[in-house]
């Protein structure tokens, strides 16, 4: 199955990858769903389940305690920060480098904020959910990218608006409830159109619209390939399902050209 995929990867001429937190995995960043705390230091194992992920990724936990919800977000910037791209980041990086040179496309629509991507040298990447490493003022709108070390206050009134009390940086992501980026789904929604090959990797594909990209591609005439560890409710439907870790597969398929 797999030398079928790196064929199919050799010769299609639009290809598309979904990714979520499991292709940041072995870059020992936190998945949302089903993940095991075992492995963590025992203070972020009580920071983590201190936080609810489902309910601190919403507006309304902002407005709520701005606090706590910028505190964890800060954590998990600095994390992000730190964080190396992982092999499965780098087969993806060598994949649109060789899709470049037949003239081929190849994009990375991520529901990460990590930038893992891009630190891996892949640079068709749309953010669908933002990103975390840049934080916006909640008046002016005007973004900004903290540097490495922790935030110095919770919440952290915006640099732009020395003047406006109530205008505090929150993170340059797309919380549940909230649109996602026009320009992003856009990117999404053009790509779609002509997908030859549609790739999720690493996605549980509960949340919407990501979820069901891979549908919109299979009807587009797209080949559908799965890769996950764990099954989702998408494995039924794709046409190949390749049970594994992205940091292992992947390589694997860049290899077999
Ligand atoms: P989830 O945490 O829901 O799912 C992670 C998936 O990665 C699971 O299906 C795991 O089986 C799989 N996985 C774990 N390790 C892996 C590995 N080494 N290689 C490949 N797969 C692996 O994360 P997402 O699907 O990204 O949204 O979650 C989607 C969205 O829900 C997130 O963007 C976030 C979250 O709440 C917002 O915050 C708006």
């Amino acid at each position: 199955m797999e030398h079928r995929i790196a064929h199919l990867l050799a010769t299609s001429k639009n290809t598309i990858v979904i990714t979520g937190a499991g292709i940041s995995a072995e870059s020992g960043l936190r998945t949302f769903r089903g993940a095991s705390h075992a492995d963590l230091p025992a203070d972020m194992q009580a920071l983590w389940k201190e936080f609810d992920p489902m309910k601190l990724a919403t507006p309304e936990a902002f407005d709520a305690d701005p606090a706590a919800v910028s505190r964890w977000y800060d954590w998990r910037r600095l994390g992000c920060l730190a964080a190396i791209p992982n092999p499965g980041h780098m087969a993806l990086a060598e994949l649109e480098r060789r899709a470049a040179s037949r003239t081929a496309r190849f994009t990375v629509l991520t529901q990460n904020v990590d930038r893992l991507h891009h630190k891996a040298g892949s640079t068709n990447v749309v953010e669908l959910h933002g990103s975390i490493i840049q934080w916006r003022c909640t008046s002016c709108e005007t973004k900004t990218t903290p540097g490495p070390d922790p935030l110095p206050q919770f919440p952290m009134p915006a640099p732009c608006c020395p003047n406006d009390s109530a205008a505090i940086l929150r993170p340059d992501v797309v919380w549940f409830g909230e649109m996602l980026p026009f320009e992003a789904l856009r990117a999404a929604d053009e790509a779609l159109e002509s997908c030859d090959l549609f790739l999720s990797i690493g996605t549980s594909s509960v949340v919407q619209p990501a979820a069901s990209f891979i549908q919109v591609a299979a009807q587009h005439g797209a080949t559908t390939v799965e890769i996950n560890p764990e099954p989702t409710p998408i494995s039924r439907l794709v046409d190949f399902s390749l049970r594994g870790k992205a940091g292992e597969v992947l390589p694997r398929l860049v290899d077999r050209r």
